[in-house]
């Protein structure tokens, strides 16, 4: 059988790339998507660490939670499920600052964005479209670098997502958090989210937790996990060696030729000049 074409995987919705996995229908109702308060949302763009930090939150809560695949993920029914679940609602979305459905804005719903070294991310990028049958087909890393770097990947440009979000960098509902940060001093990222969330956990929890949460207890816990795609942070694959890769920093230094480095360091001075990250 032949790779679905490209037309097939991905659509454009409001001059950004989705997967055909992100109905249009659902896209433009999520405008009128009813918020909880109570509700936590996890943003990022792709491949940031959005299952780590989805892994330690669930962790936090001894009272019922749900973790629901992302909210642009799936067709109208989407939200219907969504509206039925009666536990806290933990929220993941890939979506920019700007489509996000406003009611989550307006009742001030706690959201955590969770940032990565942009080079990792596409890195980790190019190896997800390599392996996942779901996303066009990319024949090498320089044919990918030039993709992401045009923002012609699933979910767009990375500056365009990250900037739309900085904006709201002092919003008091939403946390940043490095996915850096978080494998140098994870039990001190808990710390910060804990706080944020107005739980009360020992720090011996926090360590066990901690522990649980580590690359390679994560990765083996997922095999016995649910792998019904519709049910996981990301619902594009169920094969969750994918999501699971390597789970490092730097790893942009085996992929980048320094011309690459050059060119991106030039793109990043220029579309980040007004960011304080
Ligand atoms: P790599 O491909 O570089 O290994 P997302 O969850 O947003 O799709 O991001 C996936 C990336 O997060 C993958 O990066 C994956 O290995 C990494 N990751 C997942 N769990 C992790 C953990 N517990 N510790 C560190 N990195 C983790």
């Amino acid at each position: 059988m032949s790779n679905p074409s490209e037309a097939e995987l991905i659509h454009m919705f409001k001059g950004i790339p989705f997967t055909t996995r992100s109905s249009p229908e659902l896209l433009k109702s999520l405008d009128t998507f009813d918020a909880r308060e109570d509700d936590l949302l996890l943003v990022s763009y792709p491949k940031s660490g959005t299952h780590w930090l989805a892994g330690v939150i669930t962790k936090l809560y001894n009272t019922q939670v749900t973790l629901t695949s992302p909210i642009e993920f799936g067709d109208l029914s989407k939200l219907e499920e969504l509206n039925k679940l009666s536990s806290k609602r933990i929220i993941p979305t890939h979506l920019d600052y700007n489509m996000l459905p406003p009611n989550f804005k307006n009742k001030k719903c706690k959201m955590i964005y969770i940032i990565r070294n942009p080079k990792d991310t596409a890195v980790s990028m190019y190896h997800y479209y390599r392996d996942n049958p779901n996303l066009p087909t990319v024949d090498t890393w320089t044919a990918f670098f030039d993709l992401f770097l045009k923002g012609d990947v699933v979910c767009g440009s990375w500056f365009d997502h990250f900037l739309s979000w900085e904006e709201h960098e002092n919003d008091k509902n939403i946390l940043f958090l490095f996915y850096e940060e978080m494998k140098k001093d994870l039990p001190k990222t808990v710390k910060e989210i804990i706080l944020f969330l107005g739980l009360n956990i020992s720090d011996s929890d926090i360590q066990d937790i901690c522990k649980k949460s580590s690359f390679s207890e994560m990765k083996s816990d997922t095999e016995k996990e649910n792998s019904d795609p519709s049910h996981t942070v990301c619902a594009l694959t169920s094969n969750r060696k994918l999501i699971f890769r390597k789970g490092t920093v730097g790893d942009w230094k085996n992929h980048f030729t320094p011309k690459q480095n050059r060119k991106f360091e030039e793109m990043f001075n220029e579309k980040m000049k007004l960011s304080k990250m």
